[in-house]
C-alpha cells in the first residue's frame, strides 16, 4: 500500500511539477520519506534516518515525512525535526504538490475523502499495475494503529478501477494487484451515489479485460470470507490461486480480545472450504505473538493452526504496542523473554514446515510470469500460487510467460530451467 502511494506522489511530482526520481539522494532538490506506523520500531527508524538526510541533503534541498506516521505525529515531526519542511498524511497523498510550496504544511485529515482522485500515471514496474480499491479500514482490531492514520473505509469507484486497469493492461501490464485494508469488504461505503458491487463482482468485472492474464490482491479479511468469495476465487481462472488469510492469532480468546471477529474454528473451516474448491491454493499468513494476556495454552493454539493449516509463507511479529489503541491500555502484558520465545518458536515450525513442504517442489513444472531482471543473469517472476521461481536469461524474458520446471529448492526463492 505504501509502495502504491509513493508510486501515486511521484506520478503527481513528476507530472505537475517537472521533478525526476532519483537515488542520489545528496543531489535531490525533494527528499520524501514514506512511513509506517503499524509496529514501533520504524517509528524511531524515522528520526535517526531524517537527521542523516538533513546533514547529507545539498543546500536548500526540502525534505517531507509521508505516510502513516506523519498522519499520526503530524506537526510533532516538525517539532522534533525542525528542518523537515512538510508532513502529508497516509490520507492527503493528493495534496502532495500543495504542501511542497507551503513551508511548515501539515496536512494530515483522516477524514479527507479521496477516493475519487484521478491520480497521475506512474508505475515501478511495467509489468504489473498495483491498484488501490479502497481507503481506510472500517475495523477495530484493538492492537491495529491504521484505522487511525488511514481514516473510515471507502471503496473506489469500479469504473474508476476498471479504468485503471485496462489503461495499465494497454501499456503492457498482465498483472493486476488489487490493494486495499480489507479487499473483500469492497463495496460496502462509497463516497457517492453507486450500485451495489461487491469484491466478487468486482472480480468478475476485471476479469472481462481483454489481455488482463493475472488477478492478485491483499489483503483479504477471514471474517469476510463467505462461500461466495471463496467461489470465486476457486472458479475464476484469472485469479491467482495465492491467499493471504491474517490470522494474528490462533486462539478464540486472543482473537475476542484483539476484536477480530472470527474463531479459531472458523478459520479452519475457511481455510478447509477454500482448499476443497482449490486444492493447489498457496496461503500466507500474519501472526501476532504475544498480545496482552496470551497464555501458553493460547499460544498452543496458534501452534495447533499453524500445524493443521501449514502455512506456505508466515509474516510474524512480537506485539507492539501502539498509541491510540485500545490494546495500549492493556496491562496484562506478556514478558519480553516470553514474547522473543514464542515467536522463534513459531517461526522454527514454521520452518520446518516450510522445508518439507518445498522438498516436495522438486522437478515441478509451473507458469511463470517474468517480472525482475537480476544482477547475476537470472531472470525471476512469480508462480500462479506465488511461488518466486528464478531462471538464468535475460531481460528478453521479461513480461512473459514459460514454463518452468524446478531443480532448485531454496528456502523463499527457487531455481529452475524454462522447458516451454
Ligand atoms: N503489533 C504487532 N504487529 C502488528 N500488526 C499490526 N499491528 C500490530 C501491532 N500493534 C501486524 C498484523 C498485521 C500486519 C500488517 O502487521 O499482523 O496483519
Ligand atoms: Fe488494522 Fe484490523 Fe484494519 Fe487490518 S483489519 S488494518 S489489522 S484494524
Amino acid at each position: 500500500m505504501n509502495s502504491r502511494d509513493s508510486e501515486h506522489i511521484i506520478a503527481q511530482l513528476t507530472e505537475k511539477e517537472g521533478y525526476e526520481t532519483t537515488d542520489d539522494m545528496p543531489s535531490a532538490d525533494l527528499i520524501l520519506i514514506n512511513t509506517c506506523s503499524v509496529r514501533e520500531k520504524p517509528v524511531s527508524k524515522l528520526f535517526s534516518e531524517l537527521g542523516v538526510f538533513n546533514k547529507k541533503k545539498k543546500e536548500g534541498a526540502k525534505i517531507g515525512v509521508c505516510g502513516c506516521t506523519a498522519s499520526h505525529l503530524g506537526e510533532e515531526i516538525i517539532k522534533r525535526a525542525p528542518y523537515v519542511n512538510f508532513v502529508l498524511g497516509a490520507r492527503n497523498v493528493s495534496k502532495i504538490t500543495e504542501v511542497l510550496h507551503k513551508d511548515k504544511a501539515v496536512e494530515v485529515d483522516i477524514n479527507y475523502d479521496e477516493s475519487e482522485f484521478a491520480f497521475d500515471d506512474f508505475r515501478t514496474s511495467p509489468y504489473k499495475a498495483f491498484i488501490n480499491i479502497s481507503i481506510g479500514c472500517d475495523k477495530a482490531c484493538t492492537y491495529c494503529i491504521v484505522p487511525k492514520t488511514r481514516g473510515d473505509e471507502i471503496s473506489i469507484p469500479d469504473a474508476l478501477i476498471l479504468r485503471e486497469a485496462k489503461r495499465a493492461v494497454d501499456n503492457g501490464a498482465k498483472e493486476v494487484f488489487l490493494l486495499g485494508q480489507n479487499v473483500n469488504n469492497y463495496g460496502r461505503r462509497f463516497s457517492g451515489e453507486h450500485e451495489k458491487v461487491n469484491f466478487s463482482e468486482l472480480l468478475r468485472r476485471l476479469s472481462k479485460i481483454d489481455k488482463l492474464e493475472r488477478i492478485r490482491f491483499t489483503s483479504p479479511h477471514p471474517f469476510h470470507m463467505d462461500d461466495e468469495f471463496i467461489e470465486e476465487f476457486a472458479s475464476n481462472p484469472k485469479i491467482c490461486k495465492s491467499m493471504h488469510m491474517p490470522l494474528q492469532s490462533g486462539s478464540t480468546k486472543v482473537l475476542k480480545d484483539m476484536k477480530r471477529g472470527y474463531t479459531k474454528e472458523w478459520f479452519l473451516d475457511r481455510v478447509e472450504k477454500l482448499r476443497s474448491m482449490c486444492p493447489e491454493v498457496s496461503i500466507s499468513t500474519d501472526i501476532i505473538v504475544a498480545f496482552p494476556g496470551e497464555s501458553d495454552e493460547d499460544f498452543e493454539d496458534t501452534l495447533d493452526v499453524m500445524r493443521k493449516v501449514r502455512f506456505d509463507q508466515i509474516f510474524s511479529f512480537k506485539y507492539s504496542p501502539r498509541p491510540e489503541t485500545e490494546a495500549e491500555h492493556f496491562t496484562n502484558v506478556v514478558d519480553e523473554d516470553v514474547a522473543s520465545f514464542r515467536l522463534t518458536t513459531l517461526q522454527n515450525l514454521h520452518t520446518d514446515i516450510l522445508d518439507e513442504k518445498n522438498a516436495a517442489q522438486l522437478s515441478k513444472t509451473y507458469r511463470v510470469y517474468f517480472e525482475d531482471l537480476n544482477k547475476d543473469y537470472f531472470v525471476s517472476g512469480r508462480s500462479d500460487n506465488n511461488l518466486v521461481i528464478k531462471v538464468k536469461g535475460s531481460d528478453e524474458l521479461l513480461g512473459k510467460f514459460k514454463d518452468v520446471k524446478i531443480t532448485t529448492i531454496g528456502r523463499t526463492i527457487f531455481t529452475g530451467e524454462v522447458v516451454g
